[in-house]
């Protein structure tokens, strides 16, 4: 048999039409439009309405990229969803997109590893079709961060928002594309500096509520830091360099820290994908949403070669380099 990669052979897209705008967080908090486009780079963000959860975006978000591929539901393997914010932990979300969308063969997964999550979960899918065990497989990250966030809270909730995006990656036998290469990290040390209490088993008597708390400028250090390692080693690792790189998606967190990656990695801005003024941060949705944007604009053609660049809570962090098909 010959040697088998994973393509990406559909890309989807799915966010609330609700919008926040910086207007409208000033209404809320002490905070300014200027503040928040300076810091941070966030002109509005995307907020799921009532009844709107993580399952339903996800769910769309996987049917446009099933679409897009012509790939027929019944021949979907694996279903892997990223997510912080599942609507239960269980049911899955994975499981209530597999009933959404109708995939009757498939295995149904969530995969936990913060913002990092969609990398992770493209990982896995990419051993799995490697492998030769599995053919097609849906990878989505969704978010409804608007549910994890305390409005009082000024260093928080002007940051995030929610959204979902999905690819389906399917075997191929050309040589050569695809994923060529991928690095997944994490540092348990810093656990501490970015976490979702009261989310689990675990009660934590000095906070009131289930808010995303965060050490912003030691998470900024270290995003800035483990991102542009990682980037480096996985282009390093499929045998190029940051010079053969045609698009890089970075995580979507702050505009600063994309700003700082580019400068240390020598990226062009016109290689540098960027849509964080029109959503914020949605966690690990942010690169399969700018994935998504990215091929609807035209920015990728085929055998270019793309580097998505995450990191998050855990702390984790991760890259993946692709050839475009
Ligand atoms: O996706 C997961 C990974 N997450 C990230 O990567 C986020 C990383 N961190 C960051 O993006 C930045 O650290 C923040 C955007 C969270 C904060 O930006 P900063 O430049 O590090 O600000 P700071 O925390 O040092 O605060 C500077 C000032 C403070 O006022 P004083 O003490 O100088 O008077 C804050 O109280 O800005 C103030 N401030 C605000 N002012 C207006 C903090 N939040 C706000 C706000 N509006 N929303």
């Amino acid at each position: 048999m010959k040697d088998l990669t994973a393509v990406i052979t559909g890309v989807g897209k799915a966010l609330p039409e609700k919008r926040l705008t910086n207007a409208d967080l000033e209404k809320m908090v002490e905070t300014s439009d200027e503040w928040i486009s300076k810091r941070v780079g966030i002109k509005e963000r995307r907020m799921a309405e009532d009844g709107e959860w993580t399952s339903h975006l996800a769910a769309r978000a996987a049917r446009d990229a099933l679409a897009m591929s012509g790939i027929p539901a019944e021949q979907i393997d694996l279903i892997l969803v990223s997510t912080t914010t599942p609507d239960t932990l269980y049911p899955s979300v994975s499981c209530l997109v597999q009933r959404a969308i109708g995939a009757v063969n498939a295995g149904a997964m969530d995969v936990a590893a913060a913002c990092t999550g969609f990398i992770y979960a493209m990982g896995t899918a990419w051993s799995m079709i490697r492998s030769g065990l599995m053919k097609n497989v849906i990878v989505i990250a969704a978010e409804v961060v608007t549910s994890s966030l305390d409005w009082t809270d000024r260093d928080t909730c002007v940051l995030f928002g929610d959204g979902a995006g999905a690819v389906v990656l399917s075997a191929s036998e050309q040589e050569g594309t695809g994923i060529l290469a991928m690095r997944l990290r994490a540092d348990g040390t810093y656990a501490d500096i970015l976490k979702l209490p009261n989310s689990g088993s675990r009660v934590f008597p000095e906070y009131a509520g289930r808010f995303v708390k965060m050490q912003g400028n030691d998470v900024f250090r270290h995003a800035v830091r483990d991102m542009v390692e990682c980037a480096t080693d996985v282009v390093a690792a499929a045998g190029l360099t940051l010079a053969d790189v045609d698009l890089f998606i970075p995580h979507q967190a702050n505009i600063r820290i994309i700003d700082a990656i580019a400068t240390r990695l020598n990226v062009p801005p016109e290689k540098m994908f960027v849509n964080i003024e029109n959503y914020g941060n949605t966690s690990s949705a942010t690169l399969p949403i700018a994935l998504c944007e990215a091929v609807e604009q035209g920015r990728l053609k085929p055998g270019d070669i793309l580097v998505l660049d995450a990191f998050g809570a855990g702390l984790t962090w991760g890259a993946m380099a692709i050839r475009w098909k």
